[in-house]
C-alpha cells in the first residue's frame, strides 16, 4: 500500500466515530483529495473498510498504519482462502458478543459479513441487459429481473447513463421490498419513511409513473434529495410532505398501500458498514424497535380498507423484526398477515420475509406484511 493511501485512511479513521460515520468521513476526504488517482482511491476505501471488518484481529497498541496493512492483509486472506479462518474465531471477533443475544448468528452470515459487498443496480423495468451492455462489466441477477451486480471501476454518476436515469444504485434486498409491495399503477401509496427516495423511486417504476405516491419523512433535507432524484429519473406520480412518526397523518388520504421503511439499527448493513458493529449497541435496538412500533401503528388509520401495510427494516435483531410484528398484530388484530412471494424464491411463500445475504448476495432484511 503506498504511503499516501495509508496516509488518508488513517486520517479517515481518526476522525470517525459514532456520529461522524467512516462512510461519510472518507466520501469528503477523497473529494479533497483532487490530484488522487481513482486507483488510489478505491484502494484508501478498501484500507477504511477492512480496518472497521477485520478489527477485531487487530493489535491495537500497533500505529494506525501497521493495523491498516495487517487489516487489508487478512481481507486478502480470507478473499483467497475463507476456509483459512476457524468458526470460532470469526464468530468471536467479527461482531460484539451482545449480537448473539438479538440475532439468529451463523458461520454463513459472518462470512458474508467478512466479504467485500456486491454493488447493485436497479434498472427501468425490463431494461436490464440494454443497460448491462452500455456499461459493460456487469452481472444480471439470476433473482430479481432488473436487478444488476456491477464489477467494473468507473464513476458511475457520472455515466450517461446514470445522468439520464436509466439506473439506480440500490441494494438487491431492497429492490425485493418493492417486489413485496407489489404496488399496481392506479393505486395510491404512502412510502412513510421514504428518505432519499430509493424506494419511492422503484415503487414509482412498478406503477409505471402512474397513481400517487405520498413519499413522508421526518428529515426535509432526505425529501430535497428524494425531488432531485426523481428529477433525474422522470418520477412524477408523486408528492412529498413532512411527517415525524406523530399520530396526526400527513394527509386525510387513505392508502391501497403503506410502506414503513423504518429507520433501524442497520445490523443487515453490517457488511458495507463495518463501523457500524462498533458503534451501535443494544439500547439503540431496544429503542429504534420502541420507534418503529409507534410508527406501524401511527400509519394504520391511513389504510383503506383491503389496504396493504409493509414493514420493512435492513435489520436483523429480533426486538426490531418479529418482536414488532407480534406487538402490531396485538394491538391490530383485525389486520391480516398477508402472504407474498418471496422475490428470492429461496423460501416458501409467508408474510415474513427474511432476507439473509447469503441468499440475496445484498444486504440483510426482515420485512412483514399485511392487510386491513
Ligand atoms: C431506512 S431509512 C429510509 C430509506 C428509504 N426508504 C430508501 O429506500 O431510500 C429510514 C428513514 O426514516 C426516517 N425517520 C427517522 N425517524 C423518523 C420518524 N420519527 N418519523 C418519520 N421518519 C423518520 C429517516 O429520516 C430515514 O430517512
Amino acid at each position: 500500500m503506498q504511503n499516501r493511501v495509508l496516509e488518508i485512511a488513517a486520517s479517515v479513521i481518526a476522525k470517525s466515530d459514532r456520529s461522524h460515520p467512516a462512510d461519510a468521513v472518507l466520501r469528503t476526504k477523497l473529494r479533497k483529495q483532487k490530484s488522487l488517482p481513482p486507483e488510489q482511491s478505491r484502494e484508501t476505501a478498501r484500507a477504511v473498510f477492512a480496518y472497521y471488518r477485520w478489527m477485531g484481529w487487530l493489535d491495537r497498541r500497533q500505529p494506525i498504519s501497521k493495523q491498516l496493512r495487517q487489516a487489508v492483509e487478512l481481507a486478502d486472506r480470507f478473499q483467497h482462502e475463507p476456509g483459512g479462518f476457524s468458526s470460532e474465531d470469526l464468530l468471536a471477533k467479527a461482531i460484539p458478543p451482545w449480537t448473539s443475544l438479538q440475532v439468529n448468528v451463523t458461520v454463513e452470515w459472518i462470512h458474508a459479513l467478512q466479504t467485500e459487498p456486491k454493488l447493485w443496480l436497479r434498472t427501468r423495468p425490463g431494461q436490464g441487459k440494454a443497460v448491462a451492455t452500455k456499461l459493460g462489466d456487469c452481472q444480471l441477477s439470476h433473482t430479481l429481473a432488473d436487478a444488476l451486480c456491477y464489477e467494473g471501476t468507473k464513476d458511475l454518476f457520472r455515466t450517461p447513463e446514470f445522468q439520464a436515469g436509466e439506473f439506480e444504485l440500490q441494494d438487491i434486498s431492497s429492490q425485493a421490498v418493492g417486489l413485496i409491495c407489489n404496488p399496481r399503477p392506479a393505486e395510491t401509496w404512502w412510502d412513510a419513511c421514504a428518505g432519499e427516495g430509493g424506494k419511492t423511486l422503484h415503487l414509482s417504476d412498478l406503477m409505471r409513473n402512474q397513481g400517487l405516491i405520498w413519499a413522508s419523512d421526518k428529515a426535509e433535507w432526505r425529501l430535497q434529495k428524494l425531488k432531485q432524484r426523481a428529477a433525474r429519473a422522470k418520477v412524477f406520480n408523486y408528492r412529498t410532505a413532512l411527517w415525524n412518526g406523530a399520530q396526526k397523518l400527513p394527509t386525510k388520504t387513505k392508502f391501497n398501500g403503506v410502506l414503513v421503511d423504518a429507520p433501524c439499527s442497520g445490523l443487515g448493513t453490517w457488511q458495507r458498514n463495518p463501523q457500524a458493529r462498533w458503534t451501535t449497541g443494544p439500547q439503540d435496538v431496544e429503542e429504534l424497535g420502541t420507534l418503529q412500533e409507534r410508527l406501524l401503528a401511527n400509519v394504520v388509520p391511513g389504510l383503506k380498507p383491503g389496504g396493504r401495510l409493509i414493514y420493512a427494516v435492513c435489520t436483523l435483531t429480533r426486538r426490531e423484526t418479529t418482536d414488532v410484528a407480534a406487538s402490531l398484530q396485538r394491538r391490530f388484530p383485525e389486520l391480516q398477515p398477508l402472504i407474498a412471494t418471496d422475490p428470492f424464491g429461496a423460501s416458501p411463500p409467508s408474510a415474513h420475509h427474511w432476507l439473509w445475504p447469503k441468499v440475496t448476495y445484498g444486504n440483510g432484511m426482515f420485512v412483514a406484511a399485511w392487510q386491513k
